[in-house]
């Protein structure tokens, strides 16, 4: 079987800065490239960012910048955010590069001559947020399901790819490769897509309504829509259409996506590859979403970037351990700190962590801190070495079935079965015995367990294992054999914790949620330390406010929408306290609010003001008055 495999993330929008979700997918697709490149693969690791189309070219101008300015500034903080997560991506592509314009040209030249891209006058409700035009019918309650805001109005002349002629072909496509598009849920979700019919795809925008993108190549009065342009990085990073690595790498392709992107995934990109003669991509894998501490990630709640200080916090390994370990692939999954900090003692300190360090320290005390050489083994080496191997016969279907944190579950079993074997044999007393063959045999087993745990865990912990095999004396690299030699006589190295315990969760500014407060956690930082001047807090006017109406906002958890008395006005606020007070209870409660705020968007309703809570260990108390005043009491 031919051992080769391409990886790809989602190229990013430039639009925000990363975050915990960005992060997941590209440790994930680094992870298993890792782990490809243990099991011998050749392999190719792409990721990038998406930097055409108007929310980007609209965030350019609120930051009053030139768009390629601004997408340089930003594609920076993804490209050099990687490394110190420790992915290594064999190539970042970003759309504004000339090598993927001009394959972007090429196909749609193609596709054009083919006669399957027709003009016409096309008007619909357009969604900036989604940059897509939405039905009458797939609006709720008028407004666009995703950002909950009313779309424009749109009626332009555009040209249109005909991908309704292709419906009948991707239906039996993806019924005849079972695991083209996988997990099942998500291959079923696009069936299900496919059963009404499929509309012909816009792909183009007026230039004079957004000048950002790539010129159609028949017609320069138009750009390119940003999706058919950002899904074609593809190919366009491996050399599109005769490149090297166009050859040997996109038969073996794999995108990696959350549930978010499925549809131009699944349904606009085989079609458009198929327009233009190319075969389809070989597997779509999709992962679910990750919340923060049960609640949506977003830059309103302000607690989107508290997870990539974490993995400062806690070392960028451990960070990437908690993300693998604790979503199942496909199924959305939750973010705590406290998660993080069980995760890391129990498995990687109490069980890895642990099992190397003793070993190390038993062969520094017993054999003059150098690997022993083993006598004939026994019945219960020869059981533990089994299940190693086992383990290793399990990989490759358990990473073919995307069964990440599987594979790691059964690493640390291999780890706890370790450590038991350690103490059932006892060395300490074959020492005291003076049975310095079977202590020998038994140390260098377990020497080979830990060395074998530390580099298959390599892929997820790179710098811990790293750090493990230089303890034995070896040096670790991805493509090594996953049989590691440990040849007797090695010096070995003690006293080195690889995951030092951590007590329980601290309190931490970086995990403080700042409601409404953008992603800045220097800053915040600096607020818990820097003294200001009083002309600084009195810039700031807290009002008594009396809420006169309270509703939950639709499909958040958090969210509410409230009509307050300022005494001098009313107005309306939205709040994060959902989770924690009624609608009911509100309702006449005499609050204090930051009056003169500038008012932001959330959920598409806007927010004149913000209320003051206390962010206690058992939750959220609003700041109230201790006896009544009227609205519009002035606060200081
Ligand atoms: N630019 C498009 C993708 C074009 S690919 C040809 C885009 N960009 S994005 O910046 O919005 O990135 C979306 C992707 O970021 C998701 O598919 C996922 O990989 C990652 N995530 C962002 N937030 C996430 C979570 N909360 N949870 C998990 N992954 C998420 O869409």
């Amino acid at each position: 079987m031919e051992k080769r495999i391409y990886i790809t993330t989602p190229i990013y929008y430039i639009n925000a800065k990363p975050h915990i979700g960005h992060a997941y997918t590209t440790i994930l697709c680094d992870v298993a490239r890792r782990f490809y490149r243990l099991l011998g693969y050749e392999t190719y690791f792409l990721t990038g960012t998406d930097e055409h189309g108007d929310k980007i070219f609209r965030a350019a101008q609120g930051n009053q910048c030139e768009p390629s300015r601004y997408a340089d500034e930003i594609s920076a903080l993804y490209r050099n955010l990687w490394p110190t997560l420790h992915i290594q991506p064999d190539d970042f592509i970003r759309t504004t590069e000339e090598r993927h314009k001009k394959v972007v040209r090429e196909v749609l030249s193609l596709i054009y001559q083919r006669g399957e891209i027709y003009h016409a006058r096309y008007g619909g409700f357009y969604c900036t947020g989604c940059e897509r035009f939405y039905t009458e019918k797939e609006l709720v309650d008028g407004k666009c399901p995703d950002h909950l805001v009313e779309p424009e109005w749109i009626e332009e002349e555009n040209y249109f790819f005909k991908m309704s002629m292709y419906q009948e072909w991707l239906i039996q496509y993806v019924k005849d490769h079972p695991d083209f598009i996988r997990p099942e849920r998500y291959r079923n979700e696009t069936l299900s897509f496919l059963k009404d019919p499929l509309k012909d795809l816009c792909i183009s925008r007026p230039k004079s309504r957004l000048p950002w993108g790539i010129p159609l190549p028949f017609d320069d009065k138009y750009v390119t829509y940003v999706w058919f342009d950002a899904l074609v990085n593809y190919i366009s990073a491996i050399g599109y259409p005769d490149g090297e690595k166009f050859k040997k790498f996109w038969h073996c392709s794999n995108h990696f996506t959350a549930k978010d992107i499925l549809k131009p995934h699944a349904i606009y990109w085989p079609c458009m590859l198929k327009a233009a003669g190319v075969e389809p991509y070989l597997h779509l894998n999709v992962h679910g979403y990750w919340s923060m501490d049960k609640q949506k990630m977003s830059k309103t709640l302000g607690n989107v970037v508290a997870p990539l200080d974490l993995s400062r916090k806690y070392g960028v390994d451990s960070f990437r351990y908690f993300l693998l370990k604790d979503m199942t692939f496909g199924l959305d999954a939750d973010f705590s700190e406290e998660n993080l900090v069980k995760r890391f003692n129990s498995d990687l300190a109490n069980d890895f962590g642990n099992l190397v360090k003793r070993i190390t320290e038993m062969i520094g005390k017993y054999c003059e801190s150098r690997i022993p050489e083993p006598g004939p083994l026994q019945e219960p080496d020869k059981l533990i070495l089994a299940s190693l191997e086992e383990l290793v016969n399990s990989m490759p279907s358990l990473l073919d079935n995307l069964k990440f944190n599987d594979l790691l579950e059964k690493i640390m079993n291999v780890a706890r079965a370790s450590n038991k074997y350690v103490n059932d044999q006892a060395p300490w007393d074959l020492y005291k015995k003076k049975d310095i063959s079977r202590l020998h045999t038994v140390l260098y087993t377990a020497a080979k367990l830990a060395v074998s745990c530390a580099h298959l865990l390599g892929p997820v912990t790179p710098e811990k294992s790293a750090e493990a095999f230089d303890q034995f004396g070896i040096t670790r690299r991805d493509d090594q054999s996953i049989h590691v030699p440990l040849q007797p006589g090695l010096p070995v190295k003690t006293g080195e914790i690889l995951f030092p315990k951590v007590e329980s969760p601290p309190p931490s500014p970086d995990t403080i949620k700042t409601e409404g407060k953008d992603e800045q956690p220097a800053a915040k930082q600096g607020a818990v330390e820097e003294r200001i001047e009083y002309e600084d807090f009195a810039k700031v006017k807290l009002f008594a406010a009396r809420v006169l109406v309270a509703e939950r906002v639709p499909k958040t958890d958090k969210l509410m929408r409230m009509d307050i008395d300022l005494g001098f006005e009313k107005r309306q606020i939205v709040a994060g306290i959902a989770m924690e007070y009624a609608p009911e209870e509100m309702i006449g409660k005499t609050i204090v609010v930051v009056e003169n705020l500038k008012s932001k968007k959330m959920k598409g309703l806007e927010s004149k003001g913000m209320l003051l809570a206390a962010h206690g260990k058992k939750g959220l108390s609003l700041i109230t008055v201790d006896r009544p005043v009227e609205p519009g009491s002035d606060i200081s």
